[in-house]
């Protein structure tokens, strides 16, 4: 949603912006490109991904140079990022949720089942749990909350019970295929979407990631500075919706966004993923 994007976030040529989800760093030069004096910074916790991004913003860009920096770390880490840049704060934060199409359609990363891949699923690499040390080593009690909880998916005690007949599961399309089996298809959803959106979730601690964007993100911003959050998920949605609202009745932001803006219609064309993003926006006070 570029255009969307710019529009909330009021870019000032001589700003300081975070870019909390650089991905490969598409936001990130739209910003860049309207600063003078100002910075943006880059972070990501996918170290891969960052160093995509600096080169799609390096070599044949030398007019960034002195525009960008990167950061490798979760939103907890913000903080962090801004003042390791030498800064108190930044006139815009702009989080865009979720994995990247690099993420997804990289199947050395783990997150598709459409081609075959480790089940990894990690943003970060470098640390933490595996979706196959999840699948492979967790009860299968707690594997069917955590697939109803956060893929809603109806059937997450059948798909538990499967997975751990299958044990163990070795790749991506090993593990849709268990789920295949016990999830008819419906629709145009393939039967391992709610699995595989779950143990993603679970992976990365995408719903306590978010909370703590939301605590954190609004300290970071300077007065009269701007947050812009991009979801893909009603539930991610729902989250942002409530805590900007509760932001502006304490009086120290104001929501600029009663309703979400939507992509329009000629990018849902041209980018059908795009189709279910909702971007919300606050001014701190
Ligand atoms: C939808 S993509 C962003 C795409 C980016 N805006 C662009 O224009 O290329 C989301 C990115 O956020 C990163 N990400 C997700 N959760 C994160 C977190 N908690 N902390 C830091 N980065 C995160 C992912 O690694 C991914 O690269």
């Amino acid at each position: 949603m570029p255009a969307e994007v710019l529009e909330h976030l009021a870019i000032r040529p001589d700003g300081i912006y975070l870019d909390a989800t650089a991905g490969m760093g598409g936001h990130t030069a739209l910003i860049a490109e309207r600063l003078t004096t100002g910075l943006v910074i880059a972070n990501d916790r996918d170290r891969e991904s960052l160093e995509l991004a600096r080169r799609n913003l390096g070599a044949d860009r030398p007019q960034f140079q002195d525009r960008v920096r990167f950061h490798h770390g979760r939103f907890g880490d913000l903080g962090e990022a801004v003042r390791q840049a030498g800064f108190a704060g930044v006139n815009g934060l702009l989080a865009d949720l979720g994995v990247s199409r690099y993420q997804l359609t990289e199947p050395a990363r783990g997150f598709s089942f459409l081609s075959d891949g480790p089940l990894d699923m990690r943003m970060d690499q470098s640390t933490g749990m595996t979706a196959a040390d999840l699948v492979n080593h967790t009860a299968e009690k707690a594997l069917a909350d955590l697939i109803f909880q956060w893929g809603e998916e109806r059937r997450a005690r059948k798909v538990a019970r499967a997975i751990v007949r299958a044990r163990p599961i070795r790749s991506t399309l090993h593990l849709a295929d268990v789920v295949e089996r016990v999830v008819p298809r419906t629709g145009k959803l393939h039967p391992a979407t709610r699995t595989f959106m779950a143990l993603r979730m679970a992976v990365n601690e995408e719903p306590q990631e978010l909370d703590r964007l939301l605590e954190i993100g609004p300290d970071l911003l300077l007065p009269e500075g701007r947050m812009v959050v991009i979801s893909f998920m009603s539930i991610d949605d729902r989250k942002v919706k409530e805590q900007f609202r509760e932001l502006g009745r304490s009086g120290r932001a104001v929501v600029l966004t009663r309703h979400p803006a939507k992509p329009s219609e000629a990018e849902t064309r041209q980018n059908p993923a795009s189709r279910s993003a909702k971007l919300r926006a606050l001014e701190r006070i």
